[in-house]
C-alpha cells in the first residue's frame, strides 16, 4: 500500500473543505495518513492515490460519509464546560420554573448541533428534567444532529462505557443511566473481554426528549427552528473563517429573537461580524 504524499493530502483537504467546511491544516497530515492507512488495510489494502481518485471522480454518498468519519473528531463528554449549563440553569430553566420568564405555549426547543455520540444533547435533557419537571407543564424537546455515521449511531444507541461517563455526578448516574447486560455470547465460545465491559444506557425518559437526525452544518437547514437554545460547541474550530460566519448566520436564522447560542470554550464569535450579543464566556443572545 502506498503512503500519503503531501499532494494527495492536499486533494483530500480540498474535498473536506468543499463538502464539510473542514480546514485540514498540514499538521493533520500524519493523523489522516494513519487513519486512512488503517481504513484501507481493512478494505483489502487498496492504494491511497486510487482511493482518492475514486473519491474525486465518482463518489457515492456512503464513500463520502466514510471519509468524513476518517477525518473528523468526535471527542465529547457529559456536561462539558459546566459554566454553559450553569448559565442555562440561572438564565433560562430556573426563571421559567419560577414564572419570572415565559416562552410561548410553554414549549422549549433546544438544538445540539454537532452532537457527536450524544453526551451533549442528553446532558441538556437531564438538566431540563431536573429543573423543569413534568409537573411544571413545560414541553421540552432537543434536536441532536451531526453528519458522522459513528456519531449518529452512538447518539441513537445512547449506550456508554464507564470512561465516557466522566462529567456525570453520582446522583445523575443513578437517576438517568441504567446498566446494560453485556451482549449475549455464543454458549460454546469464551466471552470476548469487550463483551464483559459494563455499559450504561441513558434511560427512556431522557432519550425520548431527544430527536436524532443527520445535518451537514454547511448545507441549508430546511424547516428547522425556531429554537430557544442552540449548542454549537467545539465544531467551529474545524472551519475556516468564512464557513464559521456562514454557519453562525444560519444559526441566527434558526434561533428565535432572544434565543441563546453557545460555542465551545476555545471558540468565539468575535471578529465574525455577526448580530449576537455576548452575555457570558461562550454564550451569546440573538
Ligand atoms: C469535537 S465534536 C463536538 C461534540 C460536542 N458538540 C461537544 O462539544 O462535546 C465535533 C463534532 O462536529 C461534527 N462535525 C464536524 N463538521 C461537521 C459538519 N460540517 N456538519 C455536521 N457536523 C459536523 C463531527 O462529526 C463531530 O461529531
Amino acid at each position: 500500500m502506498s503512503t500519503l504524499t503531501e499532494t494527495t493530502f492536499k486533494r483530500i483537504a480540498e474535498i473536506a473543505r468543499k463538502r464539510w467546511g473542514l480546514a485540514l491544516g498540514e499538521r493533520k497530515m500524519q493523523l489522516v495518513a494513519n487513519r486512512l492507512t488503517s481504513h484501507l488495510r481493512k478494505q483489502g489494502g487498496s492504494d491511497i492515490d486510487d482511493y482518492v481518485m475514486r473519491l474525486e471522480r465518482n463518489p457515492t454518498e456512503d464513500d463520502m460519509l466514510v471519509l468524513f468519519d476518517i477525518l473528523s473528531t468526535n471527542v465529547t463528554s457529559f456536561f462539558r464546560d459546566p459554566a454553559h449549563f450553569a448559565y442555562l440553569d440561572r438564565e433560562l430553566f430556573t426563571p421559567l420554573a419560577r414564572g419570572t420568564l415565559s416562552v410561548p405555549g410553554r414549549r422549549l426547543r433546544l438544538w445540539s448541533a454537532a452532537c457527536s455520540v450524544g453526551a451533549e444533547p442528553y446532558s441538556l435533557a437531564m438538566q431540563a428534567l431536573e429543573l423543569l419537571p413534568a409537573a411544571t407543564g413545560f414541553d421540552v424537546s432537543i434536536m441532536a444532529s451531526d453528519l458522522s455515521n459513528k456519531a449518529l449511531e452512538g447518539c441513537r444507541q445512547a449506550t456508554y462505557t464507564e470512561q465516557q461517563l466522566t462529567g456525570l455526578t453520582p446522583e445523575r448516574r443513578a437517576r438517568f443511566l441504567k446498566k446494560v447486560t453485556p451482549a449475549a455470547v455464543a454458549s460454546n465460545t469464551a466471552p470476548h473481554p469487550s463483551a464483559l465491559t459494563p455499559l450504561w444506557r441513558v434511560t427512556d425518559d431522557v432519550r425520548k426528549m431527544v430527536e436524532v437526525r443527520r445535518q451537514n452544518l454547511v448545507e441549508p437547514y430546511h424547516g428547522l427552528g425556531p429554537f430557544d437554545v442552540i449548542f454549537l460547541r467545539n465544531v467551529m474550530i474545524y472551519f475556516d473563517r468564512d464557513t464559521r460566519r456562514e454557519v453562525v448566520m444560519r444559526m441566527h436564522g434558526a434561533l428565535r429573537v432572544g434565543g441563546i447560542l453557545t460555542v465551545g470554550s476555545a471558540e468565539t464569535l468575535s471578529g465574525l461580524d455577526v448580530p449576537f450579543k455576548s452575555v457570558a464566556p461562550g454564550m451569546y443572545v440573538r
